[in-house]
């Protein structure tokens, strides 16, 4: 059965592992040729491999999706591998957990950089090839982090609501060109990032999650992938700017402990 991405070419920042990974597989699945850039040249390698070796087409680039030259240069791999561009997910973030009087200004430059500096340079280059072709969609990873504040995670919290705000006025500028652009806003997901911010404490970490999330878990990262190709097919044709909460009820809730939280 043909795929809804059957001759499409999608890129995937941060391709190579979570919510990138889901990603990219889902979009080979359905059709795509799939170009996966991600820091790691390795994980982005394995991903690819793994997406040809069942038959599908990939290409892997090692990447920092904050350096405009990296970001030029996979646009061009996935134009030069496989002579279009129709959609653009932009995926990589980054969080250093800190109290915002810990924060040194190297950590935030980081943070900003990789998180939402990352965004604005893949769509700036991505959007001249779509407006060529007369039409693309775009697909920008947020945060429930974007649309709340957390302890300590200040910097990512700024970045992600620019992310947010930030697909917002993209769309608006490009909605005359055919150009749909959204962004997706995940709750907590099991991905090697929530290992890596929990550290020794991970498993308590996705315990506590768990818990605070009214569904009673945390999401997949396939659960992200698929809101991701929604976005990106023609059943979304009349959605641009919108910022979608995918994150099993969590900021459905004010956090006022009116009436006790049922058990699971
Ligand atoms: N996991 C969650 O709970 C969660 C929740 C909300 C939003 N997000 C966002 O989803 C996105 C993916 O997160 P994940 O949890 O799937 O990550 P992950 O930790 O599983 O994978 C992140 C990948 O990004 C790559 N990467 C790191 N810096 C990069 C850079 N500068 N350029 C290119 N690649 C880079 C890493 O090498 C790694 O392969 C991020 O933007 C993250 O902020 C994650």
């Amino acid at each position: 059965m043909p795929g809804r991405f059957t001759g499409q070419v999608a890129i995937v920042t941060a391709g190579g592992s979570g919510i990138g990974a889901a990603t990219a597989r889902r979009f080979a699945e359905e059709g795509a040729a799939v170009v996966i850039a991600d820091l790691s040249g390795t994980r982005a390698e394995a991903v690819a491999s793994n997406i040809t070796t069942s038959g599908g087409r990939a290409a892997a680039i090692k990447m920092d999706a904050s350096d405009p030259g990296a970001v030029r240069r996979t646009l061009q791999l996935a134009v030069d591998s496989f002579g279009r561009l129709d959609v653009m997910v932009n995926n990589a973030g980054l969080a250093e957990p800190a109290p915002l009087d810990e924060i040194t200004l190297e950590s935030w430059n980081r943070v900003i950089a990789v998180t939402l500096t990352s965004v604005f340079l893949g769509m700036k280059h991505c959007l001249p090839i779509m407006r060529a072709r007369g039409k693309g969609v775009i697909v920008n990873t947020a945060s429930v982090s974007g649309t709340r504040g957390d302890y300590g995670l200040s910097s990512y919290n700024a970045a992600k609501a620019g992310v947010i705000n930030l697909t917002r006025s993209a769309a608006l500028e490009n909605a005359r060109h055919h150009i749909r652009i959204n962004c997706v806003c995940p709750g907590a997901i099991d991905t090697r990032g929530i290992q890596i911010l929990g550290g020794d404490r991970a498993d308590d970490l996705r315990r506590q999650h768990a818990a605070a999330h009214p569904i009673g878990r945390v999401g997949e990262a396939g659960e992200i992938a698929s809101t991701v190709l929604f976005l990106a097919s023609d059943e979304a044709s009349f959605i641009t700017g919108a910022a979608i909460v995918v994150d099993g009820g969590l900021t459905a809730h004010t956090g006022l402990p009116h009436f006790q939280r049922p058990t699971l």
